[in-house]
């Protein structure tokens, strides 16, 4: 493997969170984190009471925890504010019977509520299960099937998609709008919170209890629920400060949507951990409202992802001179590589390096990461935080000299990673296949410097627009059409979005190709599954590659796409 660049971008400024990287790494332990946190003395934790009512019971009460905005609402919350508006809904939960343990869902936009909703369940011990509000009845129903929810909170809108008939476990649909339909089960959150009491006794737990199930995708089966526990705290903590770089006078943007582990760890763990005023800008990606939300809360760090910075890039230049964005001081990026071009477009434009960050719903934190005491290399994820070592190891675990390509691993354990996967012993325990290692399924390696590089994945899982998506999910939905026959799918590289899905589709008889039909497949996706799972092309042909076992090969299916050689056939069917 040849260095992909020699080109580095130094450092503008120094933090006073991690002054030099290489001495950080000599002489941190996790011990020292852990004494910022109450349960160190009282040893009674609870992430919620550290994020928010910690800072309550401080100089920081009247201090902005959360300033809320979309196209309708500007709203914003003290720390104390979100501190009673959470009592009040842990008490809305307890009356229902909600002990620790139990999992109670999320599934609605960004609103102030989903906020109290989230911060209230934490603190009667629940364990939250965050769902994009995109997703569709079938996603909604394998998710609160998979975890055996006892709670969901929604909306009027959403209501519909959730399948109470289906879910025997599932009591209560909380459902957060100005009109709501009684019904079994259903409770009317504006009116419980009007009488709920601003006192809550918070529920203790310990460090590995479960806070909190983000359901990902792999390249088989359906979505495995990701658990984690309240220790993550420590890491989210850490992290806030020395790759985020979050201080006291900061105003923090993460872009994330909670229903992915970005907006949980750092769009509210992190930045209230830390104290920081934290804004939330619900609805969709709008150049102009994004730079108007710079320029109108002044903020100073910034979190987003690659498709974002190149769609903001694709807009120009002349959109960024509209806006006053001086108040920007530190920006980071995390979900997909991130292309040098926009690195070096990022420093002309916004003045600023874009840190890009490494890490997955599993490592439930930072692990990878440029941080602002260190030269950029733009192209490369950085390396490993203090606490932490990664390597390039290969099948059997042998670590790799630098510029060989192989698995990037993480050595365990570390403070944020995953406990189990939902139901499924055999999951967890093939990403610790190699002992003393965690396996990550991306494939990188590491230059002489100690800065990994990202090549791709290891397995079929496709990448679009930073939203994880398991091929095996697409393909179960698309044979479900009346059309459709065989289906496989695979990411197909694309400028914006990484990637972008396609599905090669073979017909039953007595169908004809015509866009119609893609279309009429395409919508199908849509609804049954979500927007981001539909595939954005569609293929016919008469015959798919399959092995004899009758497996579709998703690597032919790959080279038939990029016009690259097919490789070794010696399994396929015919
Ligand atoms: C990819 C949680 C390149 C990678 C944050 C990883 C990245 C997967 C980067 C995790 C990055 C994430 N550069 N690729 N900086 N960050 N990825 O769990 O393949 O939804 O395994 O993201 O996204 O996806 P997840």
């Amino acid at each position: 493997m040849e260095q992909q660049s020699t080109e580095s971008v130094a450092p503008t400024a120094t933090n006073p969170n991690m002054k030099n990287y290489e001495e950080e790494r000599k002489t941190f332990s996790w011990e020292e984190i852990e004494k910022n946190f109450t349960w160190y003395e009282t040893g009674k934790v609870n992430m919620a009471y550290e994020a928010i009512d910690r800072h309550a019971e401080s100089s920081r009460a009247n201090k902005i925890a959360l300033h809320y905005c979309d196209d309708t609402r500007e709203e914003s919350y003290t720390f104390e504010q979100m501190k009673l508006n959470s009592n009040k809904f842990g008490n809305v939960l307890r009356d229902l019977g909600i002990v620790k343990g139990d999992r109670v869902f999320i599934f609605m936009p960004r609103t102030p509520e989903l906020y109290f909703a989230f911060l209230g369940a934490v603190k009667v011990g629940a364990i939250v299960g965050p769902l994009f509000e995109a997703f569709m009845e079938m996603a909604v129903r394998d998710r609160l099937q998979d975890s055996g929810a006892i709670a969901v909170v929604t909306t009027p809108a959403l209501l519909s998609r959730v399948p109470v008939a289906d879910l025997p476990e599932l009591k209560h649909v909380i459902v957060v709008g100005q009109e709501v339909e009684a019904g079994e089960g259903i409770v009317d959150y504006y009116k419980q919170m009007a009488t709920a009491s601003e006192e809550l006794a918070i529920e203790w737990v310990d460090r590995e209890d479960g806070l909190i199930l983000h359901y990902t995708s792999g390249s088989t089966g359906k979505p495995k629920g990701i658990c984690h526990v309240h220790n993550a705290m420590i890491q989210h903590y850490y992290t806030g400060k020395i790759v985020l770089d979050l201080q006291e006078d900061d105003v923090y943007w993460c872009n994330a949507d909670p229903g992915w582990v970005t907006g949980t760890s750092y769009g509210i763990f992190a930045p209230w951990l830390n104290g920081a005023t934290n804004v939330i800008r619900g609805g969709r990606f709008s150049p102009k409202d994004w730079y108007g939300t710079i320029e109108k809360y002044k903020i100073s760090i910034w979190y987003s992802s690659p498709t974002a910075l190149r769609m903001l890039m694709g807009v120009g230049d002349e959109l960024v001179k509209q806006f006053d964005l001086s108040s920007l001081r530190h920006v980071l990026s995390v979900g997909e590589p991130l292309n040098p071009e926009v690195v070096r477009w990022g420093l002309k434009v916004y003045g600023q390096r874009i840190h890009d960050t490494w890490w997955m719903t599993e490592t439930g934190g930072h692990l990878v990461c440029n941080y602002p005491a260190m030269a950029i290399r733009p192209g490369s994820m950085g390396k490993p935080i203090p606490g932490t070592d990664a390597a390039i190891v290969d099948d059997n675990g042998n670590v790799l000299p630098p510029y060989r390509m192989g698995n990037l691993a993480i050595k365990t354990p570390w403070p944020s990673m995953m406990r189990k996967v939902w139901n499924n012993p055999a999951k967890y325990e093939e990403y610790f296949r190699i002992p003393g290692w965690y396996i990550s399924g991306d494939s990188a390696y590491c230059d002489e410097d100690g800065y990994f590089w990202f090549q791709g994945r290891i397995d079929d899982v496709i990448n679009t627009a930073g939203e994880r998506v398991g091929p095996f999910e697409v393909e179960s939905k698309l044979v479900e059409h009346p059309a459709v026959a065989e289906a496989g799918v695979i990411g197909k590289p694309d400028p914006i979005r990484g990637e972008i899905i396609k599905a090669f589709i073979g017909l039953r008889d007595g169908y004809t190709p015509s866009d119609e039909l893609k279309a009429d497949i395409a919508k199908f996706v849509k609804e049954g599954l979500s927007a981001h799972a539909a595939p954005r092309e569609i293929e016919f042909r008469d015959k798919l590659p399959k092995t004899r076992s009758g497996k579709i090969m998703r690597r032919v299916l790959k080279a038939w796409e990029l016009g690259l050689p097919t490789g070794d056939l010696s399994t396929i069917e015919d």
